[in-house]
């Protein structure tokens, strides 16, 4: 049997426990550990809690002791609900066009878009989309991402989709980060298929969806509702049977135009995401139902777009996660913790909504019981940064780094990657 690990001092320790799904968050309500300690064995954690009290239960010789100097405090591994990593190419050209004034279209014209993106990606083998997205995920995981979601969607026909949701299983299994994979084959009808949106549907509906279950690719299914994309009629069939199939359901809603949120609560997606054009019917349907927003203000900050009402969302009773969109068209940074707290200056969030919104409540957007808090019986996955305060975090907008990242009791470090 592995000998147990016990980690600390931490002058503090977020739980991120005990806090509602849904509404409204104040800092009081964080869980914090003063003095903290982390016991855990193999990739789970045996208990929190005092350090000089974990200290005097545990025998050395079945317990390694990772003793920390200095400033530093523990939080649970952020989750990223929403990316989309496995990619070939760059959008360099059609970022530089956007600033300089060019519209959607015209960025299309010049052979700029998704599109160019598929065709980028679709030029890789299953190896190189392997190699790209392991390196994106452990660029996410050095700075404390320890769970990924993970989008195909750059494939846009049977055997390019299911390429891109091998190379993401194969990624998976070569970075410590879990990466979750989604099925996004109805990001746009691809332009080499010669038929229309309802047909194209149908015949990934048909074909691929059941291939996907056989090889047990992935268990959730995303849809980009959007005037350029797919209409809310087109996707509902799809969705019935992605859900007939067992799929869990996420969505692009209300990007650019609203219709996607409401589809969204009507399939009970585990998350409607973006959400950057909702208005007060949306917001008030969303704050309603079961379905978590998903703020991406990477996104925003890509294209330069308004934020999600965050704000507004939590204020009505819903429930927010934030996460980076990474992709190469409108979220190319990457940069969650920065994303994040540029969200909370303009959208106003306390830091305890900004905190849960990277752990426990984007774990629920993704089904996922077993992280996002520290406490008994979760997996170790966190992150120690060098403060003795959790608010130092957000207030250096990505700038303060975790010195050290642990994934399923594992420490992380360049090499063990
Ligand atoms: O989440 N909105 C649609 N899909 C992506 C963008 C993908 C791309 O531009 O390559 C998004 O922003
Ligand atoms: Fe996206």
């Amino acid at each position: 049997m592995n000998k147990q690990k016990l980690i600390g001092p931490f002058h503090q320790l977020l739980t991120l426990d005990k806090l509602p799904l849904k509404g409204p968050l104040k800092d009081e309500s964080l869980e914090i550990i003063q003095e903290a300690g982390i016991l855990i064995r193999d990739d789970k954690i045996l208990e929190v809690g005092n350090f000089e009290e974990l200290r005097s239960k545990i025998t050395l010789d079945q317990t390694e002791l990772h003793l920390l100097e200095g400033d530093c405090m523990a939080v649970p591994g952020w989750i990223d609900c929403h990316t989309h990593i496995c990619f070939g190419g760059t959008r360099a050209r059609d970022f530089a066009m956007r600033n300089a004034g060019k519209s959607y279209l015209e960025i299309a014209e010049a052979g700029g878009g998704i599109w160019d993106t598929v065709t980028q990606t679709r030029k890789l083998d299953l190896i190189q989309l392997a190699a790209n997205t392991t390196k994106n995920a452990n660029q996410h995981l050095m700075e404390g991402v320890t769970t990924i979601e993970v989008k195909s969607g750059y494939g846009l026909n049977h055997e390019e989709e299911l390429k891109m949701l091998r190379a993401i299983k194969e990624a998976n299994s070569k970075t410590l980060a879990d990466l979750i994979s989604t099925c996004l084959a109805a990001h746009m009808k691809p332009r080499d298929f010669e038929g229309t949106n309802a047909e194209y549907l149908k015949l990934i509906g048909e074909t691929l969806l059941p291939q996907i279950k056989i090889e047990q690719l992935s268990n959730r299914v995303d849809a980009f509702i959007e005037k350029s994309a797919f209409s809310s009629e087109e996707i509902e069939a799809y969705f019935e049977k992605a859900k007939e199939l067992g799929f869990d359901i996420t969505v692009h809603a209300d990007q650019f135009t609203t219709g996607g949120s409401e589809v969204a609560v009507k399939f009970k997606a585990k998350s409607a995401d973006h959400l950057e054009a909702s208005g007060e019917n949306e917001i008030s349907l969303l704050a309603q139902s079961d379905t978590i927003a998903v703020a991406l203000p990477g996104a925003s900050l890509g294209l330069g777009c308004d934020f999600t009402p965050a704000r507004k969302l939590l204020d009505q009773g819903g429930s927010l996660a934030i996460a980076s969109d990474w992709n190469p068209g409108s979220a190319p940074m990457g940069d969650l913790i920065t994303q994040a707290s540029i969200l909370a200056t303009f959208q106003k969030l306390s830091t305890a909504e900004v905190l849960a919104g990277l752990t426990v409540r984007a774990a629920a957007t993704l089904n996922l019981s077993d992280r996002g808090i520290l406490k008994q019986g979760m997996l170790a996955d966190f992150s120690i940064f060098p403060t003795n305060n959790y608010q130092e975090i957000l207030y250096h907008q990505g700038k303060l780094k975790p010195v050290q990242v642990w994934k399923r009791g594992v420490r992380v470090t360049a090499s063990a990657k």
